[in-house]
This record gives C-alpha cells, structure tokens and sequence, in this order.
C-alpha cells in the first residue's frame, strides 16, 4: 500500500489560497495524506528548562521520547508536501517552531566528526506550496531556507517549490519577476 504523504499545513485562513493549491497538488499524487495542521499544535515555550531536558534526551538517545514525535514522523515520511503563505515577508512563525521541533541531531540529521550534517530523512522530495499578496518575493525568505534545510541537513535532494502571487499578469512578467505560478526543482549537488 502507498505511504501517506505527509502534509505539513502551516495555513489559518477558510479560505486559503495556499491550502487550494497544495490541495490541487495533493489530488495529483493521488496518495493517502496524514495531516499536520500546525494551527493545532500547542509548540512547547523553548525556555532553558526545556532545551536542557531535550539535550538530556538527545544525548542519553532516548528518541523515543514523545518530544521527538514531530521529527520522527518527519524523519520517516517518504513525501512531504509543506503549505505556507508569505507572511511579513516570510513564512507563518508557526513553521519556524515546528522545524526546531524537526531539527533533532540523531532523527532528522547528524553530524560527522568534521561537524558536517548528514542527513537521515528517507523522504524523496519535498513540495514547498506557497502564494503571496505582492509580486517581490524573494524566494531565500521562504523556499530558499526550506531548500537549504532540505538539501544541506536532511538529505532530501529533491525540493520544489509550487507558488502563486496576486498579479495575474501572465507567463512573460512571471518569468521577469518570478512570480506567478512556477515550478521550480532544486537537485543537491553531487560532488
Ligand atoms: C499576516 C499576513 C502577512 C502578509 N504578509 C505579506 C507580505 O509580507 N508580502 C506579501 O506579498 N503578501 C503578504 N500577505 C498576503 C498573503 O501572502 C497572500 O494574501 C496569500 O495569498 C495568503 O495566503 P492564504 O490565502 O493561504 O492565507 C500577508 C498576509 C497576511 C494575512
């Protein structure tokens, strides 16, 4: 049987535009989906007590530990689609909590003795659906970070990124501005 996508809604809004496209996504990979909706998650406060009690785990290798649910499911995901608009010239803070809750050395990465990640995420490829208001977007604010974490942590080579802005002014000036809808595949290199 197909694994379920996993499906990381980082969108509030009823009627989210974001959330249609990455919908319209989903129905074409035509697999099952397991739902994160991060609107319904109560993030822990990342105060000193808590980073201290995390390393403990972390070091004593306790992965099991309910604290790591978010990144093992994560870690274990073999396509993840990620749905989040632009928001004051980002992605929702609420993406930003659920990557330190991902980001765990020993789940999702480690390093080597030269302190070089590596990744330990069997997922294949991650879709990054995003739309915005404006039409200047730069990417390295919301796809850019993803596709780094992607490639340069978790291992996944394979992040794309499926967007849609507010100009409605066809091929030409999408391709001028990067706007519009675009599909774009970044491969990590291999050397
Ligand atoms: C809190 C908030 C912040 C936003 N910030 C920006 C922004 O910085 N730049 C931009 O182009 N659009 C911005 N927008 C517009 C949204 O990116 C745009 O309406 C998007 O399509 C909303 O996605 P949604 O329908 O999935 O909620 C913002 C919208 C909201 C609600």
């Amino acid at each position: 049987m197909d694994r379920p996508i996993l499906f990381i809604n980082a969108c509030v809004r009823g009627e989210s535009r974001t959330k249609r496209l990455a919908e319209k996504l989903l129905e074409k990979l035509n697999r099952p989906v397991e739902e994160v909706r991060l609107e319904d998650i109560s993030f822990p406060v990342a105060n000193e007590d808590f980073l201290g009690m995390r390393d403990s785990l972390v070091s004593e290798g306790s992965f099991d530990n309910p604290v790591f649910d978010l990144a093992r499911q994560f870690s274990e995901a073999e396509t993840i689609v990620i749905a989040a608009p632009y928001w004051d010239l980002s992605f929702p803070a609420a993406l930003k909590q659920y990557f330190e809750q991902v980001n765990v050395v020993g789940i999702t990465f480690r390093y080597t003795e030269e302190g070089i990640p590596v990744g330990l995420c069997k997922a294949d490829r991650i879709f990054y659906v995003s739309t915005a208001g404006g039409i200047y977007v730069p990417t390295e604010f919301g796809f850019g970070y993803v596709k780094a974490l992607a490639q340069g942590y978790y291992g996944i080579g394979d992040v794309r990124l499926i967007y849609r802005d507010n100009s409605g002014r066809g091929r030409r000036n999408n391709r001028r501005h990067g706007s519009g809808l675009i599909f774009h595949r970044g491969r990590r290199r291999t050397e």
